[in-house]
């Protein structure tokens, strides 16, 4: 198949330099968006395209598209980031792309060609290149998402769906940078069941989290920690993240993050600090843990950090942890050593400020 042509039509009306000026000064995430967005449509029978760049607004769309019934929704996030030669590059966007299918063929969706994923991300990067923010942490987010557009109420996958590709300016994910956060183990929800959606980056899966979200807000915690649905005691995922978990163990340093068991989205940053952790000179184990080895490990001393990992938030430290069954602090609820060495030599990647050797920086231009 030949990746379908994206037409570019500027926008008339581009956000003014100094109006940008002010919305970058302080991008927080995921509220302000660039001049542009794509756009590519999928007919069964046709395929996908042929796609457009346009003015970034509201789409129309009929109220039976089945995606408004039945939840036929899902979506990425990746980050590009000015580097430090001024050129700007994506953090591993193909694994995006790639994961973008998986989700894709579990949600019975058309699988959306990688080139073309691809091509929508540099060429809406390099319309809206100026939206790109400058400071180290901060980033440019790309959010792709496909929806199901047929007009229909037949439960059944659509025949229609859209691609959308938009760009947001993004520094701290928290509002509270990164300082450690408090997490509530929710016994009450569950995020993902073996045979569900849990490794598939659908809009479901948050749908159903908010509720999890708000309890533990309610409990006086900023994130919610999810158990696994069988025994409700191994730990899968905090929120939207990813979770390490750092042991000392005979004068070695052990980081430990739960395995993929189906019900855990893979990660590309917990992919990414698996291979940086071994480069650092520690082990890294995916495994099983259980609430009761936590509480523990940490009782004993033997755990000294914990923190959750995702491109959103890059690395955020867990500094307290809250559940019916009582609560510890980490590292006296201060960010540690590991923690913050793996975020920074992260980071370095992400801004070309360390050599890449692992060709996980795609240039854009
Ligand atoms: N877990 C969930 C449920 C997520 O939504 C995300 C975010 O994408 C992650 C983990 C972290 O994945 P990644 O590192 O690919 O952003
Ligand atoms: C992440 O990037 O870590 C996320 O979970 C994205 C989130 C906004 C859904």
């Amino acid at each position: 198949m030949t990746t379908p042509k994206i037409e570019i039509q500027p926008t008339a009306t581009a956000v003014s330099p100094e109006r940008r000026a002010q919305l970058l000064a302080n991008p927080g995430f995921g509220h302000i968006f660039t001049d542009h967005m794509v756009v590519v449509p999928y007919h069964e029978g046709q395929g996908w395209g042929p796609g457009v760049l346009k003015a970034y607004g509201p789409i129309a769309m009929d109220p039976a598209a089945s995606v408004l019934h039945y939840g036929q929704a899902i979506f990425e996030g990746f980050k590009a980031y000015q580097q430090q030669d001024g050129s700007i590059a994506c953090f591993r966007p193909e694994a995006n792309a790639r994961r973008f299918n998986t989700s894709a063929r579990r949600l019975a969706m058309p699988d959306l060609p990688e080139e073309l994923f691809l091509e929508a991300a540099k060429l809406l990067i390099t319309q809206d290149r100026a939206w790109v923010p400058t400071a180290v942490g901060e980033s440019l987010y790309l959010r792709p998402l496909m929806i199901a557009t047929e007009p229909a109420l037949g439960v059944r996958p659509s025949n229609q769906y859209l691609f959308l590709l938009l760009a947001s300016p993004a520094g701290a994910y928290f509002p509270a940078g990164v300082k450690p956060v408090t997490v509530w183990i929710s016994e009450d929800y569950v995020r993902a069941a073996p045979g569900g959606t849990g490794f598939a980056k659908c809009a479901g899966n948050y749908a159903a989290s908010l509720v999890a979200q708000h309890q533990a807000k309610g409990e006086g915690c900023d994130q919610v920690v999810w158990l696994d649905a069988i025994h409700r005691e191994y730990i899968e995922e905090m929120g939207g993240m990813n979770l390490f978990f750092v042991y000392q163990e005979k004068g070695e340093t052990v980081l430990v993050t739960p395995e993929l068991t189906g019900s855990l989205l893979p990660g590309i940053t917990r992919d990414s600090l698996l291979q940086l952790a071994r480069e650092q000179g520690f082990r890294a184990e995916e495994r099983r843990i259980s609430v009761s080895e936590w509480r523990t490990a940490v009782a004993e001393g033997r755990m000294t950090e914990a923190f959750a990992c995702g491109t959103a938030a890059v690395i955020t430290p867990v500094g307290h942890v809250k559940s019916r069954q009582g609560e510890w602090l980490i590292n006296g609820g201060e960010t540690g050593a590991v923690t913050a060495k793996l975020r920074e030599v992260l980071l370095a990647i992400q801004h070309g400020a360390a050599p890449d050797t692992h060709g996980w920086m795609q240039k854009i231009l």
